[in-house]
């Protein structure tokens, strides 16, 4: 599971201040390494899938996803979204934006968000295309697995970063429902359902069973899954430089009341080129805001 600290962004919609945030992560950096990005499994179905569906994200330069995407056409039965909406967190995302428009619930598209209000749906989800991305490995087996466009996006940063002298390495990609339930349980085991939910999905509420994301070491295993990992050049380029490959750091510091994890700096998701970059260039912090959906501190 991948994440960093501890705490709990279910606590309440509070959002404790730097000084305490700061604590909360030297107490439990220890904690941190247990779950990081682990496998999870999923729940059930159906659920979480809260508001939207497809979405035209952000004004500005709209983004016309390329990149290879597996572009799910849209065609959702779900109420479409709202562009521009307000966000939970105030926020006044992207309205218009043309280009091409992606699902926000279909598993396959680049643009899903999965979060505590947005259950994979499936819950049994498994992604067609796994392939294993020729880049420097820090994990095995499944973990070891991206979705073929999230593959070959990773590819073209890892050499990027190689090529400025950062060293990068997939610590944990795919996770199916079994593995995150393994990995979930693994938390409530060690650290209670609270903590747990502040670091780990629940099965069926994992990113990384979409092949969509991954997390990323930088091969000397140092603070791997841990606060201080932030502090590392791969965490650094990554947080910089990732948008021009498409990725964003999916659970950002200080975040946690709209995303629902403490800030894990090594966590990165896929969401295409031109949709990473108008983040980045508008400051957009997380994807809840950016698609105009409601904050998700907590499971329903
Ligand atoms: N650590 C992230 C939230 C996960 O378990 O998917
Ligand atoms: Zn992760």
């Amino acid at each position: 599971m991948c994440h960093d600290g501890i705490g709990g962004p279910d606590a309440g919609r509070t959002v404790p201040s730097r000084r305490a945030f700061s604590r909360f992560l030297l107490a439990g950096s220890g904690l941190a390494a247990l779950a990081a990005c682990s496998p999870a499994a999923p729940q059930d179905p159906a659920a979480g899938s809260g508001s939207a569906t497809t979405t035209t994200p952000a004004a500005s330069p709209s983004p016309s996803a390329t990149a290879g995407a597996s572009e799910a056409p849209v065609p959702d039965s779900t109420p479409a979204a709202v562009p521009g909406g307000t966000t939970a967190a105030g926020t006044a995302p992207s309205a218009s934006a043309p280009g091409p428009q992606h699902s926000l619930s279909d598993p396959a598209s680049q643009w899903v968000v999965v979060n505590k209000h947005r259950a994979l749906s499936p819950a049994a989800f498994v992604p067609a295309d796994l392939v294993r991305p020729r880049i420097r490995l820090s994990t095995s087996g499944e973990a070891a697995l991206l979705n073929s466009t999230t593959a070959a996006a990773a590819e073209s940063m890892f050499a990027a970063a190689a090529a400025d002298g950062v060293t990068m390495t997939l610590a944990s990609g795919y996770r199916s429902f079994t593995t995150q339930t393994a990995t979930y349980g693994n938390w409530v085991r060690t650290q209670g359902q609270t903590k747990a939910d502040t670091a780990s999905a629940r099965p069926g509420f994992s990113e990384h069973q979409t092949g969509w994301s991954f997390d990323i070491g930088d091969g000397s295993g140092a603070h791997s899954f841990q606060p201080e990992f932030a502090n590392l050049p791969a965490a650094i380029w990554a947080k910089t430089s990732a948008h021009r490959f498409g990725f964003v750091v999916r659970y950002p510091w200080m975040f946690h009341d709209i995303t629902g994890y403490w800030y894990e700096p090594w966590h990165l998701r896929f969401i295409g080129i031109e949709a990473a970059t108008d983040m980045t260039t508008r400051g957009i912090a997380t994807l809840e805001e950016y698609f105009g959906l409601e904050a998700a501190p907590s499971y329903l």
